[in-house]
């Protein structure tokens, strides 16, 4: 999560990406349901051509329901398969084996076509660092599937796990690097903790996620810290910085304390079920 990103590691971890997709048939991405097009890498719509694409709102659990639903809708109609998905509870997991079987029915029949039989369909995960790439293989893959060794010629050095007699999935997932053009989208992902806060001061952040809140999301607040929640973001951390005796010698608010609390309370969800952006068009 630490992750740094510079040219050189972008440059590295988008060859790797080439490398890998080339053994598979199936890509599984994940993204952050909390922001879904902030959260994901637009690039791997050009490495992962011709491949057969599925697109997995992770986290679904700490974002808000209704709009896990039109993001899900969104996606599909975009042309991928999707889902709404918990790995660190397994809730959704089911529906993924269909919606993979689904997603390389084509590549299936194409190949029983040309009379290919028993070749499984090979998948990769992808997605930004901790978007919850290794939480969904553990949950998915972990304990019901036997893991196949080396295999000669393209699988050489790559471990697979079997899913099922049809299904092969590559146990490293691809890295993808958060693409921050729009200065909105840095904002999203360092809210939620996908990106350093160095990029904005936690202060700021802190202000940010409390004027979305106040804005899309009125009484949540109120529900979680002991405050009124009108007036300008600043005040409200002033009273959450009171109201959590996050204060400073002489008694004057620590609002550099008061966003630290504030932005963990947002990033673990204890706030409520909060998504950070909607689908295009209809404005959140
Ligand atoms: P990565 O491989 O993509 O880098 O992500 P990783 O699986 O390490 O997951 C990053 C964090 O996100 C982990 O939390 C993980 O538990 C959490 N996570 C993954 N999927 C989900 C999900 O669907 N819902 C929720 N609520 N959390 C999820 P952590 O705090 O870094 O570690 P830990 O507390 O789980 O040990």
């Amino acid at each position: 999560m630490d992750i740094q990103w510079y040219p050189g590691h972008m440059t590295k971890a988008r060859r790797m990406m080439q490398e890998d997709i080339r053994l598979v048939d199936l890509v599984i991405e994940l993204t952050d349901a909390r922001a879904p097009l902030s959260g994901r890498n637009p690039d791997i719509d050009e490495i992962g051509k011709n491949k057969s694409r599925v697109i997995l709102l992770n986290k679904a659990d700490m974002a808000d329901e209704s709009l896990n639903r039109r993001w899900t809708a969104y996606f599909q109609n975009a042309g991928f398969f999707a889902a709404a998905v918990n790995s660190r509870s397994g809730a959704g997991m089911k529906q993924i084996q269909n919606i993979i079987q689904e997603a390389c029915r084509e590549k299936l029949e194409r190949d029983q076509r040309r009379g290919i039989r028993n070749r499984p369909v090979r998948a990769m995960v992808a997605g930004i660092p901790n978007v919850g790439k290794s939480t969904f293989i553990n949950s998915f893959a972990g304990k019901a599937c036997t893991k196949t060794g080396n295999k000669p010629g393209v699988t050489r050095g790559k471990q697979w796990i079997r899913l099922n007699k049809n299904v092969e999935l590559l146990d490293t997932p691809g890295i993808l690097w958060p693409k921050i053009d729009d200065p909105a989208v840095g904002q999203r992902l360092a809210a939620l903790g996908s990106v350093r806060d160095e990029i904005l001061q936690a202060e700021e952040l802190s202000l940010w996620v409390l004027d979305f809140i106040q804005g899309k999301y009125p009484g949540l607040l109120s529900r979680r810290y002991p405050i009124e929640e009108d007036g300008r973001p600043e005040e409200l951390l002033g009273r959450i910085a009171k109201a959590r005796g996050c204060l400073q010698k002489g008694g004057e608010p620590d609002y550099t304390k008061a966003a630290a609390l504030v932005l963990d309370d947002f990033r673990s969800g204890r706030l409520g079920r909060i998504t950070l952006e909607a689908p295009p068009a209809s404005g959140i």
